[in-house]
């Protein structure tokens, strides 16, 4: 099975774990998608994906029924990283949410790493928000193997938002997200080691320790004298991001994770280039703006919209 049969399959897998019926009952059927027309039984059965004896089962996916979406999409999706030697095990999941499951990996040895946080999209991500043309508009349409997408037949399908036009988009999703996290990590900023990725997995350094993950900020009270470090470190890496043509575009508190007095900026799949987004400008003023909004709240004084001109002007007279 490819890697598209795959996501078909967990397409319609989740389509009946969501909600038996809502498949049947979604206003706008998928045109053309023959496997709506089998009853629901027949399309959940996953008999490519049963689990015999050869087929590793990691411990947090042990706890779950066999039968249960989130396990067989766990293994499909992490196998190859276990056969590789990059992980040993899922030891539970941290965080589940409406886009990722996010979860912790003790590292095989030859990583360097104890943890590795296993970021897991879900078949469903691409109708959400951060999909949003803001985000999208000046980027390049680039296919699995990262090259531009010349092809009128890629191009259509992405366009017309048929299933195949979603693979490509959820793959450049992810592949646009390891890279430009792995390009700040490259440039110093504080995030995550990214590790490796495949068509729905990205890999990455774990945050925390064996017991807890690391907080966001968000769930963080800071002192004082604290917070105003911290939020010296969030700007300079927003500097980082914009020295290398790249603006967050959906940071906030929410996606800084906190840890032994360190910050570590999460959460790449909406940065924008900044020579070529429209928004750029915009997005940069919004980012600071929340940044700024959070630090308020420990007396931390800062003009945002002072802040993003200081940033914004010498960065275009660079260009
Ligand atoms: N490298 C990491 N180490 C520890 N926890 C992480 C890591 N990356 C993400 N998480 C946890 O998973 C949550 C969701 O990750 P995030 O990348 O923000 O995805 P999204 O918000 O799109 O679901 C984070 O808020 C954090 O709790
Ligand atoms: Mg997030």
């Amino acid at each position: 099975m490819d890697k598209y049969e795959a996501y078909e399959k967990y397409l319609d897998f989740e389509d009946d774990f969501v909600g038996r019926g809502r498949a049947n009952g979604r206003k706008n059927p998928r045109p053309g998608n023959k496997t709506n027309k089998k009853p629901a039984t027949e399309r959940a059965e996953l008999t490519d994906f049963s689990d015999d004896a050869s087929v590793w089962v990691p411990k947090y996916a042990a706890s779950l029924d066999p039968k249960h979406h989130e396990r067989t999409w766990l293994i499909e999706s992490l196998a190859s990283f276990y056969q590789d030697n990059v992980i040993l095990d899922v030891t539970r999941r941290v965080k589940g949410g409406k886009e990722a499951n996010v979860y912790c990996c003790p590292a095989h040895p030859a990583t360097g790493l104890e943890l590795i946080a296993a970021k897991l999209y879900r078949p469903r991500t691409l109708r959400t928000l951060k999909n949003d043309a803001i985000y999208k508009s000046g980027r390049q349409l680039r296919g699995e193997d990262g090259k531009e997408l010349k092809g009128r037949r890629e191009k259509l399908a992405l366009a017309q938002k048929t299933r195949f036009g979603q693979h490509l988009d959820m793959v450049w999703w992810i592949q646009n997200e390891f890279s430009v996290q792995q390009k700040l990590y490259e440039a110093g900023a504080d995030v995550p080691r990214p590790i490796r990725h495949n068509g729905n997995t990205i890999l990455m350094e774990y945050v925390g320790d064996e017991w807890l993950p690391a907080p966001a900020l968000s769930d963080v009270a800071l002192e004082r004298d604290e917070a105003r470090d911290v939020f010296e470190r969030v700007i300079t890496n927003i500097r980082i991001m914009l020295d290398n043509h790249l603006i967050h575009g959906d940071l906030s508190a929410f996606n800084i994770l906190y840890w032994e007095e360190e910050v570590f900026i999460i959460d790449f799949p909406q940065v924008v280039d900044a020579r070529k987004n429209p928004h750029a400008q915009f997005l940069l003023q919004r980012d600071i703006k929340r940044v700024c909004d959070y630090f308020a709240r420990f007396k931390v004084p800062s003009d945002p919209s002072q802040i993003a001109y200081d940033l914004w002007i010498p960065y275009m007279g660079n260009e």
